[in-house]
Protein backbone atom coordinates (compact mmCIF):
# COMPACT_ATOMS: atom_id res chain seq x y z
CA UNK A 1 0.00 0.00 0.00
CA UNK A 2 3.10 2.08 1.28
CA UNK A 3 4.52 1.52 -2.49
CA UNK A 4 1.28 2.63 -4.50
CA UNK A 5 0.71 5.93 -3.04
CA UNK A 6 4.38 6.91 -2.99
CA UNK A 7 3.44 5.87 -7.18
CA UNK A 8 0.31 7.31 -7.27
CA UNK A 9 0.49 10.21 -6.10
CA UNK A 10 3.85 10.96 -7.07
CA UNK A 11 2.05 10.33 -10.61
CA UNK A 12 -0.56 13.06 -9.77
CA UNK A 13 2.43 15.41 -9.00
CA UNK A 14 3.81 15.44 -12.31
CA UNK A 15 0.72 14.62 -13.91
CA UNK A 16 0.56 16.64 -17.66
CA UNK A 17 -2.22 17.64 -19.56
CA UNK A 18 -3.60 14.99 -21.98
CA UNK A 19 -2.57 12.38 -19.83
CA UNK A 20 -4.73 8.76 -19.65
CA UNK A 21 -4.00 6.44 -17.09
CA UNK A 22 -5.58 3.18 -17.89
CA UNK A 23 -6.14 0.79 -14.68
CA UNK A 24 -6.82 -2.52 -14.76
CA UNK A 25 -7.44 -4.99 -12.04
CA UNK A 26 -10.00 -7.36 -10.34
CA UNK A 27 -12.95 -6.08 -7.94
CA UNK A 28 -10.71 -4.67 -4.79
CA UNK A 29 -6.96 -4.91 -5.94
CA UNK A 30 -6.59 -0.86 -5.68
CA UNK A 31 -7.82 0.92 -8.70
CA UNK A 32 -9.90 3.32 -6.91
CA UNK A 33 -7.40 3.67 -3.57
CA UNK A 34 -4.88 4.93 -6.37
CA UNK A 35 -7.19 7.37 -8.10
CA UNK A 36 -7.67 8.79 -4.61
CA UNK A 37 -4.06 8.75 -3.86
CA UNK A 38 -3.25 10.15 -7.50
CA UNK A 39 -5.90 13.01 -6.57
CA UNK A 40 -4.02 13.84 -3.38
CA UNK A 41 -0.81 14.27 -5.40
CA UNK A 42 -2.94 16.42 -7.87
CA UNK A 43 -3.77 18.51 -6.02
CA UNK A 44 -7.55 17.29 -5.26
CA UNK A 45 -8.72 16.58 -1.87
CA UNK A 46 -8.59 12.63 -2.22
CA UNK A 47 -11.91 12.32 0.40
CA UNK A 48 -13.96 13.68 -2.27
CA UNK A 49 -13.03 10.65 -4.98
CA UNK A 50 -15.89 8.40 -5.11
CA UNK A 51 -16.45 5.14 -6.87
CA UNK A 52 -18.20 6.56 -10.03
CA UNK A 53 -19.29 3.16 -11.36
CA UNK A 54 -23.19 4.27 -10.94
CA UNK A 55 -22.21 7.56 -12.48
CA UNK A 56 -19.39 6.30 -15.04
CA UNK A 57 -17.58 9.24 -14.75
CA UNK A 58 -16.83 12.04 -12.70
CA UNK A 59 -15.14 15.80 -13.05
CA UNK A 60 -12.89 17.49 -10.65
CA UNK A 61 -11.74 20.46 -11.17
CA UNK A 62 -8.02 22.21 -10.07
CA UNK A 63 -7.38 25.39 -11.62
CA UNK A 64 -7.61 25.35 -15.39
CA UNK A 65 -7.30 21.72 -15.26
CA UNK A 66 -9.97 18.68 -14.80
CA UNK A 67 -9.30 15.53 -13.30
CA UNK A 68 -11.73 12.69 -14.98
CA UNK A 69 -12.31 9.70 -12.84
CA UNK A 70 -13.94 6.62 -15.30
CA UNK A 71 -15.05 3.33 -14.09
CA UNK A 72 -16.48 1.44 -16.48
CA UNK A 73 -17.47 -1.68 -14.64
CA UNK A 74 -20.90 -1.34 -15.32
CA UNK A 75 -20.49 -0.68 -19.13
CA UNK A 76 -22.32 -2.88 -20.96
CA UNK A 77 -21.28 -2.28 -24.59
CA UNK A 78 -18.27 -0.33 -26.17
CA UNK A 79 -20.45 1.88 -28.16
CA UNK A 80 -21.82 3.35 -24.79
CA UNK A 81 -18.98 4.57 -24.65
CA UNK A 82 -19.33 7.38 -26.76
CA UNK A 83 -22.14 9.04 -24.63
CA UNK A 84 -20.37 8.87 -21.76
CA UNK A 85 -18.32 11.80 -23.44
CA UNK A 86 -15.17 10.46 -22.08
CA UNK A 87 -13.65 10.05 -26.13
CA UNK A 88 -14.01 13.63 -25.66
CA UNK A 89 -11.88 13.78 -22.66
CA UNK A 90 -9.38 11.92 -23.86
CA UNK A 91 -6.31 13.45 -25.11
CA UNK A 92 -7.58 16.88 -24.53
CA UNK A 93 -5.04 19.28 -23.18
CA UNK A 94 -6.84 20.18 -19.67
CA UNK A 95 -7.58 17.41 -18.45
CA UNK A 96 -6.01 14.41 -17.32
CA UNK A 97 -8.05 10.87 -17.58
CA UNK A 98 -8.38 7.98 -14.66
CA UNK A 99 -10.12 5.30 -16.22
CA UNK A 100 -10.64 1.54 -14.09
CA UNK A 101 -11.75 -1.52 -15.98
CA UNK A 102 -10.20 0.15 -19.01
CA UNK A 103 -10.13 -2.99 -21.18
CA UNK A 104 -14.00 -2.07 -21.73
CA UNK A 105 -12.88 0.58 -23.93
CA UNK A 106 -11.90 -1.29 -26.53
CA UNK A 107 -11.46 0.52 -30.49
CA UNK A 108 -11.97 3.76 -28.12
CA UNK A 109 -8.80 3.02 -26.46
CA UNK A 110 -6.08 6.00 -26.83
CA UNK A 111 -3.02 5.72 -28.60
CA UNK A 112 -0.92 6.95 -25.87
CA UNK A 113 -1.19 6.47 -22.90
CA UNK A 114 0.07 4.68 -19.22
CA UNK A 115 -1.75 1.55 -18.46
CA UNK A 116 -1.29 -0.03 -14.54
CA UNK A 117 -2.23 -3.51 -13.94
CA UNK A 118 -3.15 -4.38 -10.18
CA UNK A 119 -2.88 -7.87 -8.94
CA UNK A 120 -3.44 -9.79 -5.86
CA UNK A 121 -0.74 -10.95 -4.00
CA UNK A 122 -2.51 -11.44 -0.45
CA UNK A 123 -4.62 -9.51 1.57
CA UNK A 124 -2.50 -6.50 1.54
CA UNK A 125 -0.31 -6.88 -0.75
CA UNK A 126 -0.57 -5.76 -4.69
CA UNK A 127 1.52 -6.46 -7.60
CA UNK A 128 2.11 -3.21 -9.66
CA UNK A 129 2.68 -3.99 -13.74
CA UNK A 130 3.22 -0.77 -15.52
CA UNK A 131 3.31 0.01 -19.42
CA UNK A 132 3.89 3.24 -21.25
CA UNK A 133 2.79 3.68 -24.96
CA UNK A 134 4.13 7.09 -26.53
CA UNK A 135 6.95 9.13 -25.91
CA UNK A 136 6.19 11.73 -23.11
CA UNK A 137 4.34 8.83 -21.13
CA UNK A 138 7.48 6.73 -20.97
CA UNK A 139 9.51 9.32 -20.13
CA UNK A 140 6.72 10.68 -17.03
CA UNK A 141 7.24 7.32 -15.71
CA UNK A 142 10.74 7.36 -15.69
CA UNK A 143 10.74 10.25 -13.66
CA UNK A 144 8.02 9.16 -11.46
CA UNK A 145 9.83 6.13 -10.70
CA UNK A 146 13.31 7.80 -10.28
CA UNK A 147 11.53 9.52 -7.30
CA UNK A 148 8.92 6.85 -5.71
CA UNK A 149 10.22 4.13 -4.17
CA UNK A 150 9.69 0.69 -5.64
CA UNK A 151 9.23 -2.60 -4.34
CA UNK A 152 11.02 -5.38 -6.13
CA UNK A 153 7.61 -6.91 -7.10
CA UNK A 154 7.04 -3.84 -9.10
CA UNK A 155 7.48 -4.47 -12.79
CA UNK A 156 8.49 -2.86 -15.58
CA UNK A 157 7.38 -3.41 -19.36
CA UNK A 158 7.34 -1.14 -22.33
N1 LIG B 1 -1.50 -2.82 -1.22
C1 LIG B 1 -2.76 -2.41 -1.44
N2 LIG B 1 -3.05 -1.64 -2.51
C2 LIG B 1 -4.30 -1.24 -2.73
N3 LIG B 1 -5.37 -1.55 -1.96
C3 LIG B 1 -5.15 -2.30 -0.89
C4 LIG B 1 -3.85 -2.77 -0.58
N4 LIG B 1 -3.94 -3.50 0.54
C5 LIG B 1 -5.22 -3.48 0.91
N5 LIG B 1 -5.98 -2.75 0.08
C6 LIG B 1 -7.43 -2.56 0.22
O1 LIG B 1 -8.07 -3.14 -0.90
C7 LIG B 1 -9.24 -2.40 -1.23
C8 LIG B 1 -9.19 -1.95 -2.67
O2 LIG B 1 -10.41 -1.38 -3.01
P1 LIG B 1 -10.63 -0.45 -4.28
O3 LIG B 1 -9.54 0.56 -4.36
O4 LIG B 1 -12.02 0.04 -4.22
O5 LIG B 1 -10.45 -1.51 -5.47
P2 LIG B 1 -11.01 -1.48 -6.95
O6 LIG B 1 -11.31 -0.05 -7.31
O7 LIG B 1 -9.89 -2.07 -7.76
O8 LIG B 1 -12.22 -2.35 -6.96
C9 LIG B 1 -9.30 -1.22 -0.27
O9 LIG B 1 -10.16 -1.53 0.78
C10 LIG B 1 -7.87 -1.09 0.22
O10 LIG B 1 -7.81 -0.55 1.51
MG1 LIG C 1 -13.05 0.81 -8.11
Amino acid sequence: MENLRNIAQEMGRKAFQGLVVLLHGELGTGKTTFVRFFAEGFGIDPKLIRSPSFNIIFVYRKGDMELVHADLYRLNEEKEIFHTGLPEYMGRDSTVVLIEWAEKLGRYTPENHVKLRLEFESEYERTLMIETKGNKERKYMEKVLEVACIGEKIGETQ
